[in-house]
């Protein structure tokens, strides 16, 4: 299966799509690494994933430059995604000009999927969308999209924009994680396109080793690998995308495969019911924030709602969002040493800010709670 249906949208699209994050900026970039991923997408879509997921804020617009490049003589076949973060005093301005420097970034003239990266809950979106409908109307826009709406925030967000068609949400979904990709499938909010981002679980496809001895054993049985199972096991919904990173050949090339296995559905669902997430409450003083001057991970509360780093969405406006609708959003964290009585944890570095932006969202809207922690492992 090489192309699945979007959603409603009625447009056959690559089934799975390629991730661009972890590129550097243009400031600070390895040359030799953006020309592998360069490499890496073009083979990509020459091997049928024909569908890249880039965003404005990844590496400040460079992700988007580095797409561009990767799209010289394929923009044609390619089913182009990026991502834009209105803030809560909307100015037209800086919509249309955020809208231009993408498209000036990505070298094209439309953007096939133009999603909102976060919920922001002080954001107007009727004013948003008077700004963009006049791109969809041209075409520099086909379609919108959202990340990380949760079915609420979807529903609130569908009531304020009645004549906006919203036609996908990508949003964690893997092993380890199935949380909010379930809450969709539960639930008759939305039946638009999910596209899966962390699909490999960011690398470690399982979340516990009842999953790492199971994806084995189909992994042995379909002559795929446990990467591939993952893979077709998402691909096994019949409207949820994987959106996976590689920035490795043999990763792509492996990726790629997974188009082609169809796991029986036995297994499927021996594969969904293996995935309880492993989602703990800590007490706060157990996570250790540890961080370098390029890294820091903000170390007090004074500190995270200045949001010197001007990290998006900031810890504050997360937790509203929380609040608001009662979201529980596990913070990712590695097991340090730990005895029965004590645990010791550190946010996970895989994407540091990701989790610095939770944690210090839950400790703000929940000071001194326990913090619900999903414990990456490798099990491999
Ligand atoms: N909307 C949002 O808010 C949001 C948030 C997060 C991510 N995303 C999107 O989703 C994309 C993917 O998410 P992600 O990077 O978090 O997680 P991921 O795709 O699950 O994991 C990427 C990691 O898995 C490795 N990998 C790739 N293919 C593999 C294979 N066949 N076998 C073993 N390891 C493999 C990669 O290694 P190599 O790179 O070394 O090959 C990389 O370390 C991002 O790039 C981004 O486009 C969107």
């Amino acid at each position: 299966m090489q192309t699945k249906t979007f959603g409603e949208t009625g447009i056959r699209v690559a089934a799975i799509g390629l991730g661009t994050t972890g590129m550097g900026t243009k400031a600070f970039h390895s040359q030799e690494y953006v020309r592998q991923r360069i490499y890496s997408l073009q083979l990509g879509m020459d091997l049928g994933m024909t569908f890249i997921d880039t965003a404005s804020l990844y590496g400040n617009g460079f992700s988007e430059e580095v797409v561009g490049s990767a799209l010289k003589g394929k923009r044609e076949n390619c089913f182009l995604a990026t991502k834009f973060y209105p803030n809560e005093e909307i100015n037209s301005q800086e919509i249309q000009l955020g809208l231009e420097a993408s498209l000036r970034r990505l070298q094209t003239d439309w953007i096939d999927l133009y999603q909102i990266h976060w919920p922001n809950p002080r954001v107007n979106y009727e004013k948003v969308f008077e700004v963009l409908e006049k791109y969809r109307e041209s075409g520099a826009i086909r379609n919108f999209g959202i990340c990380n709406f949760s079915p609420q925030e979807t529903w609130d967000l569908a009531k304020s924009i009645p004549r906006i068609s919203i036609v996908s949400n990508e949003i964690e979904f893997n092993l380890q994680n199935q949380m909010m990709g379930n809450a969709y499938l539960d639930s008759k909010v939305f039946s638009g396109a999910i596209l899966a981002y962390s699909p490999l679980n960011q690398g470690r496809i399982v979340g516990s080793k009842t999953q790492a001895k199971l994806i084995e054993v189909l992994a042995e049985k379909y002559q795929a690998t446990p990467s591939q199972v993952a893979l077709a096991w998402i691909l096994s919904f019949e409207r949820i995308f994987p959106i996976v990173k590689a920035a490795t050949q043999e990763h792509v090339k492996e990726n790629a495969g997974a188009m082609a296995l169809v796991l029986s559905n036995e297994d499927i669902q021996s594969l969904s019911d293996s995935s309880a997430e492993e989602t703990v409450e800590v007490k706060p003083e157990s996570i250790k924030l540890r961080g370098t001057p390029q890294r820091n991970p903000y170390l007090t509360l004074e500190e995270a709602i200045r949001n010197p780093l001007n990290l998006i969405p900031s810890p504050k406006i997360l937790s509203e969002s929380i609040l608001r609708y009662g979201l529980r959003m596990p913070i990712r964290v590695l097991s340090l040493a730990g005895n029965k009585d004590s645990f010791e944890y550190e946010l996970d570095s895989y994407d540091p800010f990701d989790q610095v932006k939770k944690y210090w969202a839950w400790k703000i809207a929940f000071p001194g709670k326990p913090i619900p922690v999903s414990i990456g492992k490798v099990f491999q």
